[in-house]
């Protein structure tokens, strides 16, 4: 698979390290395109603009802070038709932002028209996506929301190639909830302090 990734931080250098050791080709896109080629040729990709980015890939992920996503969509240019997943957490600057009767996806989706967009991955935290998804022989848990079937399936099956276990949350409507359970795992890290080397895990019979 084709992915591009929107931002070279601790998420999308985590993710994207992980894709491409699944076998997929790996485009870093940066504010700066010699910062992303070098994260791309780090983890075995290349790399180079958000646009670079966007074009490349067949399923892109969005990784960069909720307060640049507006500039980052519009840099990345075009992403009708592709695969865009949500991996943000609507921190503004004064804590997280509420979206009454929609969620950040659902925003995203709103700035991007065309895109399918699927929320994943922003209730991993960046130690379990620059280590392994493994907690012994279970696999970390990656809730995703979409409206698309077929993107979904898509990235379920890349979830799965890097060691996670894809669950269909529903509609990007549901979302709101897998945006809950990031404010869930943020809380058992730091409130109760279990520290972040933790994941959810759904038990299935
Ligand atoms: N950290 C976690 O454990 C975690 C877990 C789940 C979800 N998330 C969410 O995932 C997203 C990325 O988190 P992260 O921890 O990977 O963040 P990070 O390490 O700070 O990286 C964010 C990246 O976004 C890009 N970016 C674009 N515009 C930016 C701006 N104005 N200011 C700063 N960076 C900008 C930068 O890449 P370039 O310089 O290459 O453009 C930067 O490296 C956030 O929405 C966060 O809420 C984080």
């Amino acid at each position: 698979m084709r992915v591009g990734v929107l931002g070279t931080g601790k998420m999308g250098t985590g993710l994207g390290r992980q894709f491409a050791q699944a076998g997929h080709e790996v485009f870093m896109g940066s504010r700066d395109a010699d910062k992303g080629k070098s994260a791309g040729a780090a983890l075995g990709g290349s790399g180079g603009t958000y646009a670079e980015a966007a074009a490349h890939g067949d399923v892109v992920l969005l990784t960069t802070p909720w307060t640049a996503v507006e500039e980052t969509l519009s840099a990345a240019g075009g992403l009708e038709g592709k695969v865009l997943v949500d991996v943000t957490n609507p921190f503004g600057e004064e804590g997280l932002n509420e979206f009454p009767g929609s969620s950040a996806a659902q925003e995203v989706a709103r700035m991007a028209p065309g895109a399918k967009v699927v929320k994943g991955w922003n209730h991993i935290f960046s130690a379990i996506a620059n280590s392994t998804p493994s907690f012994g022989a279970v696999p970390a848990t990656v809730f995703l929301a979409g409206d698309d079937a077929e993107a979904k399936a898509t990235v379920a099956t890349l979830a799965r190639d890097a060691g996670y276990d894809p669950v269909d949350a529903g509609p990007l409507a549901s979302a709101k909830l897998v945006e809950a359970a990031a404010g869930l795992v943020i809380g058992l890290a730091y409130d109760q302090k279990l520290g972040t080397d933790i994941a959810l895990l759904l038990a299935r019979r």
